[in-house]
């Protein structure tokens, strides 16, 4: 039953992608920093498999434990399914003996949920088809910002620079001429993935073809970038508040302090191997410079809600896009909220905004 003058929301998480397990910390987070008064929490799962549960909401159940991540595993809770008929209740329980029984009306979606079927458009398709509101990106910027080929397209077209780089659709390789003008090293990467999978530095000719396999078990696209020399800073951005222009906030800078070369999967989840700095120290021209592209990123994608934009700043201060997240990392010790905290807006009120935003969007 929904409580009269509360808002349900329904916080999904886990999914198939590889990033299952950092999904589940965040949506614990959100869960537990969303006021009882004034929401009315669902919580459903996604198994590594794809199928949805009626999961637990005790944001315990959701933290690293003896440094293992959370999982969301079959027979955790009743099996849930979203119906596509906006004309009927959008989440059904399949009660084994009892039968479909229907959850009352869901208020609204936060798809905690990052990669693949979660931050690609897929599972915003399912929404839009069912009509339910939902936090974050539409259907086609959700595409668009998993697809480096295409954010670095849609981005160029706005004049924000980025780097030099090529595109091998399946069965592509590199010719001389593409390898003049790169230079070495490269970046050989999924065009969709995160997390750093399938990414490798390559610092010889030799290796490119075994980088574009490694690549290419990810995603068939594969882009080869000109390794940019520079600091990795972040921005994170929100849409405005009634409508208004997209909002950065103050800018984290990126250092990888130990044994690895770049941000790789070990640097960003598991070794300790990073410091950040919030807000970055740089040069208040190119703080204004980075913010100022990161909204027009935002815009250029058409995103809503929230998006993270990455660049690199060179040390002769030239700024490039590096790539755009539109469910970034949403643990209280990741970059977004920090940024987001560090620019006055706390972790409860960052959530609270995101899901009244994607009322007011919706029109509800
Ligand atoms: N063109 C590049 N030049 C220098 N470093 C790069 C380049 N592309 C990627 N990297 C390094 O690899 C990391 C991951 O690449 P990124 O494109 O952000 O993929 P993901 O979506 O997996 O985060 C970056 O944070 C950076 O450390
Ligand atoms: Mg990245």
């Amino acid at each position: 039953m929904t409580t009269p003058g509360k808002t349900r929301v329904a916080i999904v998480f886990g999914g198939r992608s590889p990033e299952h397990g950092i999904s589940c910390v965040s949506a614990g987070s959100v869960l537990a920093a969303l006021d009882p008064d004034e929401f009315e929490v669902v919580p459903v799962g996604i198994t590594r498999q794809g199928q949805w549960v009626l999961a637990s909401g005790d944001p315990a159940q959701l933290a690293i434990t003896d440094r293992r991540l959370p999982e969301i595993t079959a027979g955790s809770g009743a099996e849930l399914v979203l119906r596509a008929d906006p004309t009927a209740a959008g989440l059904l329980v399949l009660d084994p003996t009892q039968g479909p029984r229907a959850l009352a009306d869901v208020d609204v979606v936060f798809p905690v949920l990052h990669g693949a079927y979660g931050e690609d458009g897929t599972i915003q398709g399912m929404l839009e088809m069912a009509d339910i509101p939902y936090v974050g990106a539409n259907v086609f910027a959700s595409a668009a910002a998993m697809d480096k080929e295409f954010t670095k397209k849609l981005c160029a077209a706005e004049g924000i620079p980025v780097g030099p780089y090529v595109v091998l659709r399946n069965g592509m390789t590199m010719t001389e001429a593409d390898k003049e003008r790169l230079g070495l090293p490269v970046f050989v990467k999924p065009s969709r993935a995160g997390s750093s999978f399938g990414i490798t530095k390559v610092d010889d000719w030799a290796q490119l073809d075994a980088a574009v396999a490694t690549a290419r078990e990810i995603d068939t696209k594969v882009l080869v970038e000109g390794a940019i020399v520079g600091r990795e800073i972040e921005c994170g951005v929100l849409e405005g508040e009634a409508g208004g222009a997209p909002e950065a906030s103050v800018l984290a800078e990126v250092r990888v302090v130990s044994g690895h070369d770049w941000y790789d999967f070990e640097a960003k989840y598991i070794d300790d191997a990073c410091e950040y700095d919030i807000p970055a120290g740089l040069p208040d021209d190119v703080t204004r410079r980075v913010r100022e592209y990161a909204t027009r990123a935002f815009t250029a994608l058409d995103c809503s809600g929230l998006a993270r934009a990455d660049f690199f700043v060179t040390p002769e201060l030239e700024i490039y896009l590096n790539e755009i997240n539109t469910m970034p990392g949403f643990t209280p010790t990741s970059m977004f909220p920090r940024m987001w905290a560090a620019s006055g807006l706390e972790y409860p009120k960052l959530v609270n905004r995101l899901i009244r935003t994607a009322l007011r969007r919706a029109g509800r």
